[in-house]
């Protein structure tokens, strides 16, 4: 063998030390033991060492270009069939990257955030959608590598295009992360965005299943986006007001209209989020990058229990407060469901994703900053209060059970409403909510708990208060911003 190939496997050898002592203690500062993901018992967890640039694909700086494209896309109503819906309306600057509800009221609604009524005449919505708008800070982090509550957008290198998702081999190549991955989809969804079969060529390429072919979704999306569709308000091919922007956004790989794909939109989307909605300048943050005196007295000892005797880090752990993994901890459940259990009205969360009985309701540990702002909680909205959630978590069967459906934030429509309460009011579903429940009560004084509420309220970055800026005065399609 030779000298310098001994000497790489040398130095190889050194690394693999050095990772094997540091990696499973996870992070750099704190003290106590690391508890891994053992539940109800009371370990000492790590405080995590401080976000810094480098957490963020492209060290949280993407082309400008990119960012300037992904945010007119964010709100442009082109993307949906109907052209009646962005994701913004969903995810709303104003509404704190959500939108205030519950459970969503996709296309065919009016109105934003808590005002968004349900539709009127052939216009109105069929279904609500089944789960709560989740929040997008902080989703430009290399660590999200699973999207979504039950987490059926992953990253995962044995798939041809590096992600596990919904759409399987037909997911085109070249997306630049999950983020970019799950901005893909909402525009298939007939409940989002597409709209119902026989009301656009969009809806019913979705409804046949069409994504990835000729006169499929994606390849309608980018036809709109080119102005080569009739029904665009700028149909015209090179006097697309995208162009300019896509060529900016992409340089030397956009040169001409045909260039354009939806691909390219879902990248620049996923760069407008990440670049826009990083919120790690929290009191929390401030303090783990060496400011004691950022949080106060109340929130520190928080912050204790939250990595101690509370236990929340067992699941809440890591930079991001989450260990990426899925729980079953006993959420009530609200709403149209997933098409499975009781009359098809359930949500089982992961278990649909991986069809492991051991998944059954489970869903995705959620990350934490922020989440002052960010109500209704749980991945069905079932909490209209932070406090709510918090005192659910510390006896997860009896607020089960204790649980009044009158909570939830949910547009009134008498035959939705009647379905919202199928499975709570259910005695057996209701018991098999309980029996997957993995969370063991923990008795915490009403001081603890204050304690805790004052840490989770210095979870909150104060440049995610005011999002204005994020809103642009109007997009190129030149369709209205309003909802
Ligand atoms: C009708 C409402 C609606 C619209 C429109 C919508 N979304 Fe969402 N979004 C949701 C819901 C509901 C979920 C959670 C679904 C789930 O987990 O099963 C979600 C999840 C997400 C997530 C994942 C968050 C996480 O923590 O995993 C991102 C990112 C996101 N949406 C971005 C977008 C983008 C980009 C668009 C436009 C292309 C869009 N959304 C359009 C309702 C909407
Ligand atoms: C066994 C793992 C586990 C532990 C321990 C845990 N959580 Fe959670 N937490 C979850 C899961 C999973 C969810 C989402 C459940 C759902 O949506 O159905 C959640 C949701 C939340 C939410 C709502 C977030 C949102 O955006 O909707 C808050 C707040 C929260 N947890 C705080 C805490 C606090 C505070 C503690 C400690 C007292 C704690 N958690 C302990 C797993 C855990």
């Amino acid at each position: 063998m030779k000298n310098t190939q001994l000497k790489l496997i040398n130095v190889c050898a050194f690394f693999l030390t050095v990772l094997m002592v540091v990696w499973p203690s996870g992070f750099a500062k704190g003290g106590g033991k690391k508890t891994g993901h053992g539940h109800g018992k009371s370990h000492q967890a790590k405080v995590p060492a401080a976000i810094v640039d480098a957490d963020y694909h492209e060290n949280g700086l993407p082309l400008g270009a990119r960012v300037a494209l992904g945010n007119f896309l964010f709100f442009d109503k082109e993307l949906s069939g109907n052209r009646n819906i962005s994701c913004a309306t969903c995810h709303h600057p104003l509404a704190d990257t959500g939108d205030g509800l519950s459970l969503p009221v996709g296309e065919g609604g009016h109105g934003l955030g808590v005002t968004r009524d349900t539709g009127t005449g052939a216009d109105e919505i069929h279904e609500r959608v089944p789960r709560n708008a989740p929040p997008i800070f902080n989703l430009g982090a290399r660590e999200f590598e699973r999207i979504y509550h039950d987490g059926r957008v992953e990253v995962d290198p044995s798939h041809p295009s590096g992600f596990r998702n919904p759409a399987g081999n037909d997911l085109p190549l070249g997306l630049d992360s999950a983020l970019a991955v799950q901005a893909m989809f909402p525009v298939q969804s007939a409940t989002e965005m597409a709209g119902q079969s026989g009301e656009n060529p969009i809806a019913d390429a979705a409804v046949a299943g069409n994504l990835a072919g000729p006169g499929g979704v994606w390849e309608l999306l980018a036809l709109r986006l080119q102005g080569q569709d009739p029904t665009s308000p700028f149909y015209g091919g090179e006097s697309s007001p995208y162009l300019q922007l896509f060529k900016d956004a992409f340089p030397g790989e956009i040169n001409d209209v045909e260039d354009i794909t939806y691909v390219h939109a879902a990248n620049a989307i996923a760069a407008f989020e990440a670049f826009s909605w990083r919120a790690d300048n929290s009191p929390f943050d401030r303090y783990l990058r060496g400011d004691k005196e950022a949080m106060s007295k109340e929130a520190e000892r928080g912050m204790k229990l939250f990595y101690g005797a509370a236990g929340c880090a067992e699941c809440h752990s890591g930079k991001f407060q989450t260990d990426h993994d899925f729980h079953a901890i006993a959420m009530p459940q609200i709403g149209p469901g997933k098409g499975i259990g009781l009359n098809g009205l359930d949500d089982f969360g992961r278990e649909a994703v991986t069809g492991e009985a051991a998944d059954h309701r489970k869903f995705r540990t959620p990350t934490l900053r922020n989440v002052a702002l960010t109500g209704p909680w749980g991945h069905d909205g079932a909490y209209n209060s932070l406090e709510g959630i918090v005192r659910h978590h510390l006896d997860p069967v009896t607020s089960l059970d204790a649980y009044d459906t009158e909570e939830a934030v949910l547009p009134p429509r008498p035959d939705l409403d009647a379905l919202d309460v199928v499975i709570h009011n259910d005695a057996a579903s209701r018991a098999d909510i309980a029996a997957a429940n993995e969370l063991a009560p923990r008795a915490l004084s009403e001081k603890q708990i204050n304690e805790l509420m004052a840490f989770l309220r210095a979870l909150t970055d104060p440049g995610s208060i005011d999002l204005r800026i994020d809103v642009p005065i109007n997009v190129p399609s030149g369709l209205p911003l309003a909802e």
